[in-house]
């Protein structure tokens, strides 16, 4: 069942060009100009009522949901604001019926996202799901589901649900920009043309998976590390962040690089790691610098960054890993599979059960 690999989450990590695949199928035009999503069951008149979006989910949905706030905005330039939804149910959100709400959640049995749901159907709001599970209690429930086709997860550690969870942010967001009229066709096709290659250039990073065993190996002698980035790198980040804790137990924070300098330098000591993400163009020079002051302090750092800026990222950190060239918006669906990796290295260095860490369920139905 685990097909020839040594545990689940290593199969599922290798099961993401199929994944993304499979959640694009269909839904990219043939000829690649625009986006075909009938299943949000949504009118152009009733797109463009659309006020503001929710998106709301536990853990790593919840990260998934941080990149799709990013990518709606940006593509659709419709206001987002992503909340847990064990927060977002308590809070007594502004949810009014001009308000979308998506909610994210691989088995669609989560009840602190179901609960959300529920909440969001009564203030008579549109409810989409984006879920893995055809026929779960999420996708029962809620006015439109847009299903991941990753395949079943069994590894507790989310992989290609989280990625697949990216993938069809995407799509909603250019399907959004498409019938809003915020990008025109050409700028549609270039996003659609750059998400078709995806799946070909997971498999190129996947078959430098050797190179992360060694880093995840020396890394799983420490206790602490940070992960740091900005904007899109910032969301992945707190993936990356969840992902080594939950299956190595080695403590771990994300932050936004620029948010160091304000507390968090403070625990910078010699030999202190860090994995900098650094994929937009745009705010590469800004991270390099809070690169620079970690590394005074001591620190070691990864970087994890895009072919186009491996050169003028090196000469500031001590070790690094290029991702392929994409549109900066992109970046994520390549970003995250280096930190799964160090992740599942890590775990394994430490003869923890990858699989099957101690204290987490697959499906939590608890509140
Ligand atoms: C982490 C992980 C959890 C889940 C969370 C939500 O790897 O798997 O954080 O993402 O419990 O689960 P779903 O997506 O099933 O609602």
């Amino acid at each position: 069942e685990k097909a020839g690999y040594d545990h689940f989450m290593l199969k599922e990590i290798y099961e993401q060009p199929k994944a993304y695949r499979d959640t694009m199928m269909g839904r990219i035009a043939e000829d690649g100009r625009s986006i075909q999503l009938s299943e949000l069951g949504m009118t152009q008149e009733q797109v463009k009522e659309i006020r503001r979006i929710h998106i709301v989910a536990c853990g790593t949905a919840y990260h998934a949901g941080l990149v799709g706030k990013s990518v709606i905005e940006q593509l659709a330039r419709i206001p987002v604001e992503t909340d847990v939804a064990s927060e977002y149910r308590y809070r007594n959100p502004i949810i009014t019926p001009d308000t979308l709400v998506i909610v994210v959640s691989q088995s669609g049995e989560t009840a602190d996202t179901l609960a959300a749901l529920r909440e969001a159907r009564r203030c008579g709001a549109r409810v989409l799901a984006i879920t893995n599970v055809v026929g779960s209690s999420v996708a029962r429930e809620a006015d439109a589901v847009l299903t991941t086709w990753a395949g079943p997860e069994i590894a507790v550690a989310s992989t290609k649900a989280y990625s697949s969870q990216l993938i069809a942010f995407y799509l909603v967001g250019l399907y959004l920009a498409q019938e809003l009229g915020t990008r025109d066709e050409a700028a549609i096709a270039e996003v659609a043309s750059a998400l078709l290659a995806l799946p070909e250039q997971v498999e190129s990073l996947l078959a430098q998976a050797d190179a992360l065993k060694a880093i995840a190996e020396k890394l799983a002698r420490h206790n602490s590390l940070f992960f740091i980035g900005r904007g899109l790198d910032f969301a992945v980040a707190q993936e990356g962040s969840l992902k080594l804790k939950e299956i190595s137990y080695i403590h771990s924070e994300a932050y936004p690089a620029g948010e160091l300098k304000h507390g968090t330098l403070a625990l910078i000591e010699e030999g202190t790691p860090a994995i900098a993400l650094v994929t937009q163009e745009e705010l590469a020079e800004k991270t390099l610098s809070n690169i620079k002051e970690m590394k005074a302090r001591g620190a070691h750092v990864l970087a994890v960054t895009n072919e186009s800026n491996l050169q003028e990222v090196a000469k500031s950190v001590d070790e690094q890993f290029a991702i392929p060239n994409t549109l900066p918006i992109l970046t994520p669906a390549l970003s995250v599979v280096p930190l799964q990796l160090v992740a599942y290295y890590a775990s394994l260095a430490l003869g923890h059960d990858v699989d099957k860490p101690r204290n987490l369920a697959k499906s939590v139905t608890v509140e």
